[in-house]
């Protein structure tokens, strides 16, 4: 029999990921081992990912705060790495002369797209709000862009108004949604712009804090779709549970992300792609 696949992840809070549960529910899936472990990161992180790949790693993730050193790291990368500028997925790749190379990927913003399009959000002449511009955002964007997804206009609000305009202004540098109107602003100036928006993305940590975003009840209002990145055992944030209250009909919390953007990972280690559907089933199950 062979040996299972050396993987982990890396990010420093990180005792809590559920990574390596998901991980395990892919590999039973798919009749895949892998031995999936947890790293946390104190010091350097290129050096933490090399003692693993020299160890016998073959791919790992990469969390919170790391995920912009793993970009440093790796030799080269995917199209969404490049565009994103964070990885969160490493390969360790290796050549016909036996010289290997570090691959970097960013599997946040298709494993969102992946869970929009399953639960069927309207995307289609959609007015997105995305609220917040870190590195989730960074991600989730361009996959939004495509011109196949049909959306027409992405308004990123975020309290350092520079981080929503820098998000935008590199993807027009890209010339990437040309045909999407894209709008930077602060919480202040989205109360006077007032914009309709069918979908409402929760991207900022403010649900980690048990706290809400500054949003006028009146933006809640056009919308029939809002998504929490954030996720608990439960399917429920403080976020997804206010948007319940001012009746939006479709709400959901970030879990099919989380497992959508794992087995986008696990399709790159092995080959094979994973039920995301199944799966999640599954790993809300075993969470609960
Ligand atoms: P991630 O990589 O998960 O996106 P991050 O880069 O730390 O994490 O980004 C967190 C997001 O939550 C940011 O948009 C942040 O706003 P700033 O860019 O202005 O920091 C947002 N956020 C965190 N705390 C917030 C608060 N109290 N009010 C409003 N936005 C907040």
């Amino acid at each position: 029999m062979s040996q299972p696949l050396k993987l982990t992840v890396f990010g420093n809070p990180i005792a809590h990921s559920i990574s390596p549960m998901v991980h395990s529910v892919f590999a039973q899936q798919t009749g895949i081992a892998v031995d999936y472990g947890r790293i946390k990161v104190e010091g350097d992180f290129a050096e933490a990912a090399k003692a693993f790949f020299a160890a016998g790693g073959i791919g790992c993730n990469v969390t919170v705060p790391c995920k912009p050193n793993a970009f440093a790291l790796v030799d080269h990368c995917t199209p969404s790495a490049e565009i994103a500028q964070v990885v969160n997925t490493i390969k360790l790749e290796v050549d016909a002369q036996g010289k290997t190379t570090l691959l970097g990927d960013n599997t946040d913003g298709r494993g969102l797209l992946t869970d929009l399009q399953r639960l069927k959000a309207p995307l289609n002449g959609a007015h997105i709000l995305i609220i917040g511009a870190g590195g989730a955002t960074r991600g989730i964007v361009p996959p939004l862009l495509d011109s196949k997804i049909g959306v027409k206009r992405i308004t990123i609000v975020n309290r350092t108004v520079s981080k929503a305009q820098d998000i935008i202004d590199a993807m027009r540098a890209l010339k990437l949604g040309t045909q999407v109107e894209l709008v930077a602003c602060s919480f202040e100036e989205l109360k006077a712009l007032a914009p309709h928006c069918n979908i409402i993305l929760n991207a900022t940590s403010l649900s980690l804090k048990g706290e809400l975003p500054d949003l006028s009840d009146e933006l809640y209002r056009h919308a029939s779709f809002a998504y929490d990145l954030f996720y608990t055992p439960k399917g429920t944030t403080v976020f997804t549970e206010y948007c319940k209250s001012l009746g939006i009909a479709h709400v959901y919390d970030g879990l099919g992300m989380l497992v959508g953007q794992a087995a986008l990972s696990f399709a790159l280690w092995t080959g094979t792609m994973p039920d995301v559907g199944l799966a999640l089933e599954q790993v809300r199950a075993q969470l609960g």
